[in-house]
């Protein structure tokens, strides 16, 4: 059911980049972040494992590295996926992993259970069809999921309009995507839709964000028993490719 609907995401071509994807997002758009990256590890608990899904070019991994114990960082984006290799080129992957494949992919092909899952500016992007499915997939392996996101709705002021732009300028496909996030009320609306709770919130800062702490099924089956780890047990994932 995920590898199918990861075909229906019409913000990715086949190549899996966008053409702010690489140096560009880098140097321009990541750093703007920062401020947000900085919560996100105030949230994490000291030694705890993630999974970042659409790292773009590693720069929340690289803010977490020295207070998590493990990171996996995922993202579709050939271009992105490249900067985030040489970044993290040299750690080992006992610490860090790094996979170029999507969230639908990763989720149904992976039996990990982690204590965060981190999505920064990633939902949005996804098709309304598909958001649902992602986030109940992510929250099944999680004790925590940690959404950074636009705030719904985006404010009437300078931030609320560069957003708007900086979305359209993406392109069609991930402009609809943009729009329909935020007709359906942002994260606020989507939880609410799936019946997921709401932790802990923050609002706001940086300018026009919604942080939010979403409460996972800590990766147990349907007996409650934890889910395996491979990556705990030694075993190399397919994640790496
Ligand atoms: C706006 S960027 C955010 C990157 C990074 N998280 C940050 O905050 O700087 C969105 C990222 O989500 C990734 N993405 C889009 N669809 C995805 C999917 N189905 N699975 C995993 N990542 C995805 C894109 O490739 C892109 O790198």
């Amino acid at each position: 059911m995920l590898t199918a609907a990861s075909r229906r995401l019409d913000t990715m071509p086949d190549n899996k980049n966008h053409w702010y994807d690489g140096l560009f997002y880098d140097l321009f758009i990541a750093p703007n972040q920062d401020e947000a990256f900085a919560q996100v590890k105030e949230l994490l608990s000291e030694g705890a494992t993630i999974l970042d899904i659409g790292c773009g070019t590693g720069r929340l991994a690289s803010q977490l590295l020295d207070k998590c114990g493990k990171i996996v960082i995922i993202d579709p984006s050939e271009r992105n996926i490249r900067i985030a290799r040489r970044k993290f080129a040299g750690l080992p992957s006992e610490k860090l992993m790094v996979g170029r494949m999507d969230a639908f992919e990763f989720l149904a092909t992976n039996d990990f259970h982690f204590d965060f899952i981190t999505m920064s500016y990633v939902i949005h992007e996804i098709h309304e069809d598909d958001r649902d499915i992602l986030l109940r997939a992510a929250s099944a392996v999680a004790d925590r999921i940690i959404l950074v996101e636009y705030l719904a709705p985006q404010p009437r002021n300078f931030c609320g309009v560069l957003n708007q732009l900086v979305e359209y300028a993406a392109g069609p496909g991930h402009y609809r995507n943009f729009k329909s996030f935020m007709r359906k009320g942002g994260i606020t609306g989507l939880l609410k839709e799936l019946h997921l709770k709401m932790l802990n919130e923050l609002k706001t800062r940086p300018c026009s964000s919604h942080i939010a702490v979403v409460e996972g099924k800590k990766g147990r089956d349907k007996s409650g028993n934890v889910l395996p780890s491979r990556w705990e047990t030694g075993t190399r994932s397919s994640i790496v490719k």
